[in-house]
């Protein structure tokens, strides 16, 4: 019966989107294509172009999230709906959009919290390679400069990167990243491309403090502790192994400007370190976030993979597959943690000892900038979505949330995905993990009305009793 410690005063509550998923319009209005739209769809979905239809509709959801007693919104721009064909001409649409959502946020009072990137590169620059072509570092930056511009006299707090760390491990299945054809070293490869993302980051996070008066930034990757899968020192060492290669190097990077050692040698083990450009070294210093934005969904288990194991890896305790190394790590599938109907490991404990891990590393406010559950939704005939395991989710997580901030950890905020249904990574829209319902099938478009989940009552209620009432 430990004795709580209340959320501070000014903690932001919210919920996050992102362009991609949430807008619809993603061939229109002046936009080009992002690399979300030229993929192969996902089997079974049925595209972008219309999505939750936010584009026409973020009005009344903005309206609901103010109802909702929303303090934040975080969500994301669309590079190619500012810049077509990623550098050069300026959709004026696309700027005014943005205009448009941030002025209707701060006329209900809810803060802006925007993501520069959340997966979705521009199609004419992912044709010219994407991340892996050098010059991506400065196309990022021209797109971020271009954002401060625009924005930077409303908008003052900034994500970078939506989890690059998945990105980086599992790119080529959330389509943004791609191994070129006859590539001989994937992971040099890949970790090229990583270095270019860091490199890209720290100047945009220089550059804000630059031209944003007051603005604050930081990373936001998918941050969850690996446990080892026993307590045999090997299995120690893979998890160790692990945290490094899926947390610590993108926190350690945006913080301390410097590689994880652990990762560094495994990259050197694997002759596949990164070429640093000229100025590299003192671009990655002299980036430093204000606080850590960072996604949790679920912890990771991991057990030693030693080299001379013949036993195939399986998929592993993570949803997205990460894959294992041998000599390094193996995926562990957790005994003591239940699943979501689409299989996620479930584990609000883990939330706690994942913040308390990161705040006693980084010393920096955290913010949560995703965390919920992807369920199938009904709605019943008089209108409602009795969504209880979703509220029980959240409950969950967020007494965990509570218990960290009594541990002295500084919270900033909770930011749950996702304020309204939306396109999900590669399940469809039939994936809901909104407050706002959205009156659609995969394919059938039906109304698009909205239509407010118990969940929105409740959150509504733990918002206005500022964790109170949970
Ligand atoms: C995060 C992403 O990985 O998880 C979101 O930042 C995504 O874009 C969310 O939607 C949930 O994953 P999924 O695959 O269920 O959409």
């Amino acid at each position: 019966h430990k004795k709580l410690k209340p959320f501070p005063k000014n903690f932001l509550w919210g919920a996050s989107t992102s362009a991609y998923q949430v807008e619809g319009a993603s061939l229109t209005h002046g936009k080009g294509p992002s690399c979300q739209d030229v993929k192969e769809l996902p089997p079974g979905t049925s595209g972008l172009d219309v999505c939750a239809d936010h584009y026409h509709r973020y009005k009344e959801d903005v309206a609901l999230m103010a109802e909702m007693g929303f303090k934040v919104y975080r969500f994301s721009i669309s590079w190619s709906r500012l810049l077509p064909e990623g550098t050069g001409r300026i959709n004026q649409e696309g700027i005014d959009f943005y205009n448009n959502l941030i002025d209707e946020c701060l006329k209900h009072d809810i803060i802006p919290l925007v993501t520069m990137f959340h997966f979705d590169m521009p199609a004419a620059l992912d044709a010219r390679g994407s991340w892996s072509n050098p010059e991506s570092v400065d196309w990022f930056v021209e797109f971020a400069k271009l954002m401060y511009e625009s924005y930077g006299d409303r908008v003052k707090y900034w994500l970078t990167i939506n989890e690059q760390n998945m990105l980086t491990l599992v790119g080529p299945l959330i389509g943004t990243l791609h191994i070129p054809e006859g590539c001989t070293n994937e992971i040099k490869e890949i970790y090229q491309q990583n270095h270019h993302m860091l490199v890209a980051q720290a100047k945009a996070m220089a550059l804000c403090h630059e031209m944003v008066e007051g603005g604050k930034i930081g990373p936001a990757p998918n941050i969850s502790l690996v446990y080892p899968a026993s307590c045999k020192p090997e299995d120690v060492i893979a998890s160790q192994n692990t945290n490094a290669i899926r947390n610590w190097l993108y926190l350690d990077m945006s913080v301390y400007g410097v590689y994880n050692n652990l990762v560094w040698a495994y990259l050197e083990e694997n002759d596949a370190t990164p070429t640093f450009a000229p100025g590299d070294e003192e671009a990655l210093k002299n980036g430093n976030p204000d606080f850590i934005g960072f996604n949790y969904y679920n912890t990771m288990t991991v057990e030693h993979y030693a080299m001379d194991d013949q036993e195939e890896q399986t998929a592993g305790s993570d949803q997205q597959h990460q894959r294992g190394e041998k000599g390094f790590y193996k995926g562990f599938r957790n005994p003591n943690l239940p699943t979501t109907e689409f299989g996620w490991e479930i584990d609000p404990v883990g939330f706690r000892s994942t913040v308390r891990e990161m705040y006693s590393r980084y010393r920096l406010p955290l913010i949560v900038t995703e965390n919920g559950l992807g369920a199938y939704d009904t709605l019943t005939e008089d209108g409602k979505i009795h969504d209880a395991y979703r509220i029980e989710y959240l409950r969950k997580h967020l007494e965990q949330i509570q218990l960290a901030i009594t541990d002295g950890v500084e919270m900033m905020g909770y930011c749950p995905w996702s304020a309204i249904d939306l396109v999900s990574t590669h399940e469809g829209i039939v994936k809901r993990y909104g407050f706002i319902y959205v009156d659609r099938e995969e394919f059938d478009l039906k109304t698009l009305n909205r239509y407010r989940k118990d969940s929105f009552f409740w959150y509504k209620d733990v918002i206005a009793s500022n964790g109170e009432k949970m």
